[in-house]
């Protein structure tokens, strides 16, 4: 379905009080080539005098919104965002390395610009790829100027301001630091839902998984910080914000106010014309009984948890370092289902992790039937440079990876859609975010997130939250009819 850019805004921020506004991005691409018309309140330390970008995100919501931020810099230095690569002075590639196949599209990426035709152009790599590999990226790419991982992306502008004075090895790649990545300008993509980063790094030792080396460690933002961020979307008319983090409810607030991270939700669900909030992703041990009690507690905040599980079996959670048992990861997902109002949860499970038995696969199966996910995102085990995981014995052949992950997708399917049917005949408050060619066709998301595709007589219905009756369910999605 896709979102619009209608009504894409950049916003302003004065940092460091993080006072903003919100333009819209049309009128700051058209009107402003060089941001010369931006506010006075906001710095720009340089500029690219028309110069052109083009950005392209692979991986996860964190890198989406990052991308925004970096957008953010750029438009601040005066650069023009482009939709192809071909258009653009400058291309950025924000790369994701979770598993092996992500991190190989950016070098088939990369292969594009051998041809010698792009002489002229600079081409970065931000994010994960782009920590993971570091200078190795240049012996591989040379036609690459810029390496640049996401805990340095606070050093951009003068990382920009270097290759714009001619330097053609740029790099980024410190990973110690204790800042966050706080712009003075953002660029919103989705014209309805505001990401909004508020813990950064991962502290945790999954030992698959390459997130604390790539993004560093955790650090959080204060809590007044995220709050004004999250009035200034309000007024520039957002409804919907989502908070970010690799493990979001292992915030913990460096302000004097030392908000817990559910006290924190109960206030951004407070500030004044925030209609949703939702957040992502939960990592187990850090749930409590708190975020339910907070959900129970507020309309505003979304009936939706995503909690990955990873493996069913205690066996392999103990030697994922995932640092609960089944029984333990059960105990959080009887909280939920325990609310007063029905919570959809969500997970993400690893099949084919080294040493996986017959006997810890069926254990995963038996988990799903007795969580009853809503969702599930699910993956082979990609063994991944620098993680634990690499040393252990007892690799699961691909073939049988393969095996159990469509064994264990074919089970959820079901799964959802059992429950999806459950809920023929009942409304839901949904924001309509997409519409469809064919008229009277429309899309939205209920606060539980699911996607709901109905038809309404009415126009102009985006950006409403408007009542849908569901008529069908499949497994991913639910088809309804606007109550009118
Ligand atoms: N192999 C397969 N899946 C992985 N994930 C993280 N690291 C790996 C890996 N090495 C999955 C986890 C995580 C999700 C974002 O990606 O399930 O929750
Ligand atoms: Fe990776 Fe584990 Fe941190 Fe999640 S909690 S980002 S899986 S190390």
């Amino acid at each position: 379905m896709g979102s619009t850019r209608q009504g894409a805004v950049v916003r302003f921020v004065s940092a460091p009080m993080g006072h903003s506004i919100d333009v819209r991005l049309d009128a700051l691409t058209s009107a402003f080539p060089c941001a010369a018309g931006a506010p006075a309140t906001k710095t720009i330390a340089g500029c690219a005098s028309g110069q052109t970008f083009y950005i392209e995100t692979f991986g996860c919501q964190m890198n989406v919104h990052d991308s925004e931020k970096v957008a953010g810099v750029l438009l601040g230095r005066g650069y023009r965002q482009v939709e192809t690569p071909e258009a653009a002075h400058l291309v950025f590639y924000n790369t994701c390395s979770i598993r092996e196949k992500a991190a190989q599209k950016v070098f088939s990426r990369l292969g594009q610009f051998k041809a010698g035709q792009d002489a002229g152009k600079l081409i970065g790599v931000l994010g994960c790829v782009a920590q993971q590999e570091g200078e190795q990226i240049f012996e591989r790419a040379p036609w690459v100027s810029l390496v640049c991982g996401s805990a340095s992306y606070r050093k951009l502008p003068e990382l920009l301001a270097e290759l714009e004075g001619g330097n053609r090895r740029v790099t980024g790649l410190e990973t110690d630091t204790d800042e966050t990545f706080e712009t003075e300008m953002t660029r919103r993509d989705h014209p309805f839902r505001a990401y909004l980063t508020i813990i950064e790094g991962c502290d945790k030792a999954c030992a698959y998984c390459v997130v604390p080396y790539t993004r560093g460690p955790e650090r959080s933002r204060p809590s007044p910080s995220v709050l004004e961020e999250v009035r200034q979307l309000a007024d520039a008319g957002y409804s919907e914000v989502q908070l970010l983090g690799q493990t979001v409810n292992s915030y913990r607030d460096p302000s004097p106010r030392r908000m817990s991270f559910a006290e924190l939700l109960l206030a951004v669900a407070g500030v004044a014309g925030i209609r949703r909030v939702r957040f992502t992703t939960s990592h187990p041990r850090d749930f409590h009984a708190e975020i339910v009690e907070a959900i129970d507690a507020v309309p505003a905040l979304c009936d939706h948890v995503h909690l990955p599980v990873q493996s069913g079996s205690s066996r392999v959670l103990r030697a994922m370092q995932r640092t609960y048992t089944r029984e333990e990861y059960l105990e959080k997902i009887a909280l939920i289902r325990a609310a007063r109002r029905p919570v959809s949860v969500t997970t993400d499970i690893i099949v084919g992790f080294p040493g996986e038995t017959e006997e810890d696969f069926e254990e995963t199966l038996s988990l799903l039937d007795l969580a009853q996910y809503d969702g599930a995102f699910s993956f082979k085990f990609s063994p991944r440079p620098n993680t634990p995981a690499l040393a252990l014995a007892d690799p699961i052949p691909e073939e049988e990876k393969g095996r159990r992950l469509a064994i264990l997708q074919e089970r959820q399917r079901r799964i959802q859609t059992t429950r999806n049917e459950t809920l023929i005949g009942q409304a839901f408050e949904v924001l309509v975010d997409g519409q469809s060619r064919k008229e009277g066709q429309w899309a939205g998301r209920t606060s539980s997130n699911r996607v709901l595709n109905f038809t309404s007589s009415r126009e102009s219905l985006l950006g409403n939250y408007i009542q849908v009756r569901v008529t069908r369910a499949g497994p991913n999605s639910l088809v309804g009819e606007h109550v009118i």
